[in-house]
């Protein structure tokens, strides 16, 4: 392949993974199961991005599973949301090398929702940090946080350089945090992620104190804690599966109500009128889009406010057949699959969002909003009255 007698995006591609492995001293390639592609919204690549990608489509094609992240907008509904028409024709023309490679159309960073779930154990080559995360933590799959690219390079061959958090002595927790609080809702797990992030910087944190999760508490942990200070994989005895089989370290920080408190308040800003409600970072599940839907089943969104529900394209047609589309979007609720607040461009265009995500907070403030995190009825509320209201 390095001879270039696979063609032009095999080379490439083994150029980039060659590099890598060279610089983190891997001794050999390891096979994957499956790849997680980010870098897919038009707005982040730009014109050298696209050129890039068409030209790896001339040739390339992947040889495993391979998903990917959201674009930067809604590939059928993109008018609804306000996106332009010249940014949607570059990003159709991105989505459309993508096809050509061979990707799943997937649009969405819960890969394991709609079908790219590894085993336990299992070698993968992921980009997106939350759903790197959650591969390593919550699956017990093996993955590097890839970028882009080098993603792209190991679905193109197959294969990964063999370091980092593919090998057994790399994922070793560090530290211990015991957790003295109890999660109410699911910004407590944003929140939790804040300060675990920010206390142990960089390491493996070793999680006790927690006796039930979630999947979609876990998946907005998992993109906070490492959105905020961590290395993408943690453990937490009772609730991840590799959690028996690794020693707690003895270095012990602790959790308590006050980290949680410093948490919020340094996510929330000094705001009250609400134009934007954002759920879904990561993107929802159908039982989150369900809580929506009851939660805003025969309300009206206030004028001049927006209510968008980011999730996959799957989710979405299972919404559709259980009537909770209908529901969101009769109260004037708008579905933005396939794109989410951090890709889609939205710098200028709202001033204060709500959301459930403490991930989506940190990625709205560079797209200079004002932020406040809730729960998912807080979120409904303010998308309801145009205001914050605690
Ligand atoms: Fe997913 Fe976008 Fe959040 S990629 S984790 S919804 S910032």
């Amino acid at each position: 392949m390095l001879d270039g007698e696979e063609g032009y995006a095999a080379r490439k591609s083994m150029e980039i993974l060659v590099a890598l492995g060279e610089i983190y001293g891997a001794e050999r390639l390891i096979k994957i199961g499956s790849v997680q592609v980010a870098g897919v919204s038009y707005h982040n690549l730009g014109d050298a991005g696209l050129e890039f990608l068409n030209e790896l489509a001339k040739d390339g094609k992947v040889r495993v599973l391979t998903t990917l992240n959201p674009a930067g907008m809604d590939l059928e509904n993109w008018k609804t949301l306000g996106i332009k028409e010249d940014f949607a024709a570059k990003q159709n023309l991105v989505i459309d090398a993508f096809q050509r490679m061979g990707i799943l159309i997937s649009c969405t960073c819960t890969p394991y929702l709609i079908g790219n779930l590894p085993r336990y154990g299992e070698h993968v080559a992921w980009s997106e940090s939350s759903a790197v995360t959650f591969a390593n933590s919550i699956i017990g799959a093996r993955t590097n946080r890839e970028g882009g690219p080098s993603a792209l390079a190991a679905a193109f061959v197959g294969k990964t350089p063999c370091y980092g958090l593919h090998l057994d002595e790399n994922r070793v927790p560090d530290v211990h945090v015991q957790v003295n609080v109890a999660l109410t809702k699911i910004s407590d797990w944003g929140a939790l992620g804040y300060a675990v992030g920010k206390k142990v910087e960089n390491k493996i944190p070793y999680i006790t104190g927690i006796k039930e999760a979630e999947l979609d508490e876990l998946k907005s942990f998992c993109a906070s804690v490492v959105t905020y200070g961590t290395k993408p994989l943690f453990y937490i005895r009772g609730i991840t599966p590799a959690a028996e089989n690794v020693q707690i370290p003895k270095d012990t920080v602790t959790i308590e109500q006050i980290d949680i408190q410093n948490a919020y308040d340094s996510i929330n800003d000094q705001v009250t009128d609400i134009d934007f409600v954002c759920v879904g970072c990561p993107h929802c599940s159908i039982k989150e889009i369900s809580e929506i839907a009851e939660l805003i089943k025969g309300k009206k969104i206030k004028e001049n406010t927006e209510l968008w529900v980011a999730t996959s394209r799957t989710a979405k047609q299972l919404a559709d057949k259980r009537g909770y589309t209908q529901i969101i979007e009769e109260a004037g609720g708008k579905f933005a699959c396939d794109t989410c607040m951090a890709v889609a461009p939205l710098k200028g265009r709202f001033k204060a969002l709500a959301t459930t995500s403490a991930k989506g907070c940190f990625y709205s403030r560079q797209n200079n909003m004002k932020t406040k995190i809730g729960s998912l009825k807080e979120c409904i509320d303010a998308a309801v009255t145009g205001k914050w209201s605690n």
